[in-house]
């Protein structure tokens, strides 16, 4: 019996097929008006960001370096700030001295660059040295921020104060260590 589908089904399907994928080829290859508009205006922001706040914070912003919270850290930090932003510094210390740093905020782009320069700053300095890192210190690494974000790195340093402190409380009880 002559298949009447297999005779004129098949090279139809098959010339439809190769159109549809020139067609989604063709789609593929032309860019959206939108997404030109979109590009244009991320790379305005990206670069009045940079202007305001500088590379170095422009780059711990896109990066999120040390970002996360840890789930073996010996102590922790959680601040919130008079903005209402929070911050966390976790850290991981052996024989006095931070092994390893992390740090999470909800807050401002500012504050994640902050958070991020203090875990690494903290790791692998001993208690003391990481004690003596303050808001000055951090402003220190990004180069500045504009005053009104100024207080985000006095925010990361005083958590990462009250992470070293949870671990001095903690050690000085050791039962609850
Ligand atoms: Fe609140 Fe940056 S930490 S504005």
């Amino acid at each position: 019996m002559l298949n009447v589908t297999s005779h004129i089904a098949h090279p139809t399907s098959l010339t439809l097929r190769v159109l549809i994928s020139h067609i989604e080829e063709t789609l593929l290859n032309m860019k959206n008006p939108m997404d030109d508009f979109v590009d244009k205006l991320q790379e305005q922001i990206f670069k009045e960001t940079k202007e305001v706040y500088g590379d170095e914070v422009f780059s711990r912003w896109q990066n999120q370096k040390f970002m996360g919270r840890m789930t073996n850290a010996s102590c922790v930090g959680r601040l919130t700030g008079n903005c209402g932003d929070r911050m966390e510094i976790y850290l991981r210390i052996s024989n006095d001295q931070v092994e390893e740093a992390s740090f999470f905020t909800d807050g401002c782009g500012a504050s994640v660059a902050c958070g991020s320069v203090v875990a690494e700053l903290a790791t692998g300095k001993d208690l003391e040295e990481a004690a003596r890192i303050g808001g000055d210190t951090v402003l220190m690494a990004l180069g500045g921020l504009p005053e009104e974000e100024k207080h985000c790195a006095f925010l990361a340093a005083e958590t990462l104060m009250a992470a070293i402190h949870q671990w001095m409380v903690a050690r000085a009880n050791p039962d609850k260590l």
